[in-house]
């Protein structure tokens, strides 16, 4: 039997785990328990994502190294994930040897085959922190839009990407101080020569859903493929370029081997051959399971490196959305950015499974979780109709008929057939990731079962007719034992617990379902299955999520010494109106600014090119100290001063004084 590897993207070893990736844990760990009930040979691989300059720095930010910090988050990722019933056969970290080993022979292969060429490039560096400062590093002016505060790579606001170079009012995003221009040696992979190979890849159909292939056509396939820098400059948390002293493969060079390097693990752990999984002749399916934001790492990158390499390429890129809460981004301030570890302070993990199974289909669509909905979903079809049904018949045969099952009902044959017809779509569903349908099929064979235990009445007969009242529960319990197999990808443990009340083998699968139960099983006893969701629960969960907002810590000057009231009265602040902002040719930093302050204009030079743009300035009507001594600079006189303030991240903003509607004039005092 051909084997199937499904891996999870690595999650970051920066931060903890929160609702939003559960979408995809969640997901993949159901897809994995589906086939594994369906009786295939799969595996689960995942690992900590560890490499990356934000870990390198937030490391040294805390004082430990990041060996350390990464050691950290793994273990509590895997606690969050086995909080949540998500079970991985291998849980590793690419920081391993296994990764390194295999990341080195992607490279080489690479280079052996003439797609790496060494470049020299010019890239911002920041003289303060004494490092380059890649795309993430450098905020700026969106060169398209203008939208300021923007990412080094791409903005918010319009959605443009660029190279960091063309940020306008660049700046270090760990300083604020604008960086400079420096030359280094650079690695790039020339995929423009991969082209045939992720062509051939991505165009066939089993690969990817067919709104991935389109979107991948029209943004990079229609044009040049762009040559991938892999390459970054020390300080750096990832590993050495061969034959390299102070360079390192950018992280999205091994991160995607760590499902590799996992495998090995996992195989050399077990015994296995690893060569059955990777090797290009392997007949393994390999599916990645990944969100819409790291599309083109995993469908354009990786198919090339994985071809070069000589590994076995994806037989599909299951591509999910972005979880919204609430119908809105997930936010701090809202308290819906819930953490894995929050929400299991307070909530059942199978609550979560269930929604977001119901609410999961094949395409990229991002999903809503509306807590309301969340609540009201939980109880109305996974507590009353689906561990009702265990309740209420196990309470019946427990207590009145000596936990003993008998024969089956005729009466109950319909529904059995009912339900046995709904198998094969539920397993497809299950295989095609649409979970959604899946969950809808299984809670119609709930509400059947339900109806008919509500229109049998087993528990008037138990004195009167026993066995009639055997037959109608054994036959519940059947339906009940279907369900269970059936749902239990999406709930473990509600299925562990269910077999054990039922007494039966436990090598239950999809293929073999008949919904039957044989007679004189001795059942166990009634377990509390799931309990009712409760509001005030959810409340508690999002105010404690509130409560962990971090408050923004700034360093602070410290005070000055008091002055008299004399001493204040003597500055003199106006409203003035910027009217002229021009570039000062030869200043590095300097604006030159023309502010009509009502009784005449001045000429100021502000210290604050690197945090806006002339064109931001003019028109606006700031705070301005007046009666300064003129000084003399080495491009002209200032003969005033604009008053400015900085914002967390280090940007500068002006002093715009506010009123209604009406304004400021120019020259109104401030006082
Ligand atoms: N480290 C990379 C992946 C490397 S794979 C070789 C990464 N890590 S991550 O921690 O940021 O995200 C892990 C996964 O969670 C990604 O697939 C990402 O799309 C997914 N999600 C992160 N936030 C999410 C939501 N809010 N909603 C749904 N999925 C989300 O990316
Ligand atoms: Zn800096």
């Amino acid at each position: 039997m051909s084997k199937i590897l499904v891996t999870s993207a690595l999650p970051y070893a920066n931060g903890d785990i929160h609702i939003g990736h559960l979408v995809e844990y969640i997901q993949s760990d159901i897809f994995v328990r589906y086939l594994k009930i369906s009786g295939e040979n799969a595996v689960y691989m995942c690992a900590s994502d560890t490499h990356g300059t934000p870990i390198e720095i937030n490391a040294r930010k805390q004082g430990i190294s990041p060996e350390e910090m990464v050691a950290r988050f793994n273990e509590r990722h895997f606690q969050d994930f086995t909080g949540f019933q998500i079970h991985f056969d291998r849980f590793y970290t690419t920081h391993s040897e296994e990764t390194r080993v295999h990341a080195e022979n992607i490279f080489n292969k690479l280079n052996k085959n003439g797609l790496i060429e060494i470049k020299e490039v010019e890239q911002y560096y920041c003289d303060h922190d004494k490092r380059f400062l890649p795309d993430r590093f450098v905020k700026g002016t969106c060169p398209k839009c203008g939208a300021e505060d923007q990412y080094g790579d791409n903005c918010e606001k319009c959605g443009a990407t660029y190279d960091t170079v063309d940020v306008k009012h660049p700046r270090c995003s760990l300083c604020g101080n604008p960086p400079a221009l420096k030359n280094s040696t650079h690695y790039f992979v020339l995929l423009e020569k991969a082209r045939d190979i992720i062509e051939k890849w991505v165009n066939d159909k089993t690969h990817l859903h067919s709104e991935v292939q389109a979107w991948l056509t029209s943004n990079f396939l229609s044009g040049e493929l762009r040559p991938w820098d892999i390459s970054r400059d020390s300080p750096y948390f990832g590993f050495k370029i061969p034959g390299e002293e102070d360079k390192f493969f950018y992280v999205w060079m091994d991160a995607p081997v760590g499902y590799i390097g996992t495998t090995q693990k996992y195989c050399d752990e077990n015994g296995l051959d690893f060569n059955d999984y990777w090797s290009k002749e392997s007949d393994t399916k390999i599916f990645h399971i990944i969100g819409k934001d790291i599309t083109y790492f995993h469908t354009l990158f990786w198919p090339a490196m994985l071809a070069y390499g000589e590994y076995k390429m994806p037989h599909r890129v299951h591509i999910h959305g972005f979880l919204t809460v609430n119908g809105e981004k997930m936010s701090k301030s809202r308290g819906t950015s819930v953490k894995a570890s929050t929400y299991l302070e307070f909530l059942d993990p199978q609550y979560l499974r269930f929604y977001y199974a119901s609410k999961l289909g094949p395409t990229m669509d991002d999903i809503d979780l509306n807590l309301e909905e969340f609540r009201l979903r939980v109880n109305a079809e996974l507590v009353n109709k689906i561990a009702n049904l265990a309740s209420r018949s196990m309470g019946i045969i427990n207590k009145k008929l000596n936990s003993v099952t008998g024969t089956t009902d005729p009466e109950c044959s319909s529904i059995v057939e009912d339900a046995k017809s709904r198998v094969e779509s539920i397993s497809r569903y299950y295989g095609n990731f649409e979970f959604s349908k899946a969950i809808r099929e299984i809670c119609i064979i709930a509400e059947n079962a339900n109806r008919y235990l509500q229109d049998t009445e087993p528990f008037r007969y138990t004195s009167s007719d026993p066995e009639k009242a055997r037959r109608i529960i054994t036959s519940a319990l059947g339906l009940l034992k279907g369900i269970t197999i059936l749902i239990g990808p999406v709930l473990p443990e509600f299925k562990k617990t269910v077999e054990k009340m039922l007494g039966a083998p436990h090598s239950w699968t999809f293929r073999d379902l008949d919904f039957i139960l044989p007679p004189d099983i001795k059942l166990g006893n009634f377990e509390r299955l799931i309990e009712r969701v409760d509001e005030k629960n959810i409340e508690a969960m999002i105010a404690k999520t509130k409560e962990a907002a971090p408050s923004v810590q700034i360093p602070l000057t410290p005070l000055k010494d008091e002055i008299a009231f004399d001493d204040f009265q003597k500055i003199d602040l106006r409203a003035g109106k910027i009217i002229d902002a021009q570039l000062v040719k030869g200043a590095g930093k300097l604006l030159q600014l023309t502010v009509d302050i009502g009784i005449e204009k001045r000429n100021v030079f502000a210290g604050i090119k690197a945090h806006f743009s002339p064109e931001e300035l003019i028109g606006k009507t700031v705070v301005v100290c007046v009666n300064l001594k003129p000084r003399k600079m080495k491009f002209g006189i200032s003969e005033a001063m604009v008053l400015a303030c900085e914002d967390p991240s280090g940007h500068l903003g002006l002093l715009v004084p506010q009123s209604g509607d009406k304004g400021f004039y120019p020259g109104s005092q401030i006082s």
